[in-house]
């Protein structure tokens, strides 16, 4: 996967010719290692696939979109890769234990899971009808505790592995009128500690990603109004929204023995959105917003 316009701009290395995409992820050595990784079809999901595949990964694509799953694998393939697509909801726990087995049969032993899938149902918390709620918890939270049991089987038996969540910092922050989104990622940040604890005397670590504000399929409609994404910019200490890569090579560190004793970790991946809180906050005789477009730290209370 080429890089977009807006990274190749901040992240110019990564179209460099003279540096080849297997050069740059060589130093991770996960070559020939099987890793899972769900709602691969799309997003960050998919950035983290096509990332796994260049470092020479053996990737199990699973989603819930038979045919986009499909599809991605059949490009990734094309490329040299060593893939499998499932379809795969993994709210279901036969299905889940299903793909686990085609996946051992047909790539080997798990080694890392990346657990990615995920949805966003928005609604007041007065309001979320409670079929809605059920299924983000079912989808975010407990989707990711079966997936880690199936998968994580044959890194228990074999005493090596790792897993990396994708939560958000929805988890750390309550995200208003977005139903059970937050309460379903701050779940999955104690299933990480607690998978860290139980499964780290065992050999497989666990950790997990907090993205900001990323522009994938489950974000596109905020793009879409004028001003918008240059507003949400405005507000970020990098000053640019995130692509799934800039979450797709943190995923990939962790996943690696380069982070071989981070465990049960938190990496708030936001390009510092969360530094900016304090200068949200409205203060006399400064000015916010002129401050925010020329970059200025604030010099006056
Ligand atoms: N985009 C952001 O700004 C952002 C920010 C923070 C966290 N996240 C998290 O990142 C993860 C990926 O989100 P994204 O932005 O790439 O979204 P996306 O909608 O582009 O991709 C999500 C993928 O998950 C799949 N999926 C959903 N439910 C599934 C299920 N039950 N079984 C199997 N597959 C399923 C979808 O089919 C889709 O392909 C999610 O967990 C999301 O909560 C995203």
């Amino acid at each position: 996967m080429s890089p977009s316009p807006q990274v190749s701009a901040a992240r110019p290395e990564l179209s460099d010719p003279a540096v080849s995409a297997a050069q740059r992820r060589s130093w991770l050595g996960l070559a020939g290692r099987t890793v899972v990784v769900t709602g691969a079809a799309s997003g960050i999901g998919l950035a983290i696939a096509t990332e796994l595949a260049a470092a020479g990964t053996r990737v199990a694509l699973l989603d819930r979109q038979a045919e986009a799953v499909a599809a991605v694998a059949e490009g990734l393939a094309a490329t040299g890769a060593q893939v499998l697509a499932q379809a795969c909801d993994i709210a279901d726990e036969a299905a889940v234990l299903a793909a686990a087995e085609a996946v051992r049969r047909q790539l080997g032993p798990v080694w890392g899971l990346v657990n990615n899938a995920g949805l966003l149902r928005p609604g007041a918390l007065q309001d979320v009808s409670l079929a809605e709620w059920n299924q983000v918890l079912a989808i975010n939270l407990t989707g990711a505790l079966l997936c880690a049991r199936a998968f994580g089987a044959d890194m228990l038996a074999a005493g090596s592995g790792a897993i990396v969540h994708i939560a958000s910092i929805s988890a750390l922050h309550p995200q208003t009128r977005s139903g059970a989104y937050s309460p379903s990622k701050a779940g999955v940040l104690l299933l990480n500690r607690q998978l860290a604890a139980e499964w780290g005397p065992r050999g497989v670590r666990s950790n997990a990603i907090c993205p900001g504000m990323i522009r994938t399929a489950l974000s596109a409609r905020f793009y879409e109004q004028p001003g918008f994404e240059a507003a949400r910019a405005a507000v970020t200490a990098s000053r640019r929204i995130g692509e799934p890569i800039d979450i797709a090579e943190p995923a990939l560190f962790l996943l690696s023995d380069r982070a071989a004793y981070v465990n049960g970790s938190e990496l708030v991946v936001d390009g510092g959105l969360d530094c900016m809180w304090m200068d949200m906050l409205p203060r006399p005789g400064f000015n916010q917003t002129a401050s925010a477009s020329a970059g200025a730290a604030a010099t006056q209370d």
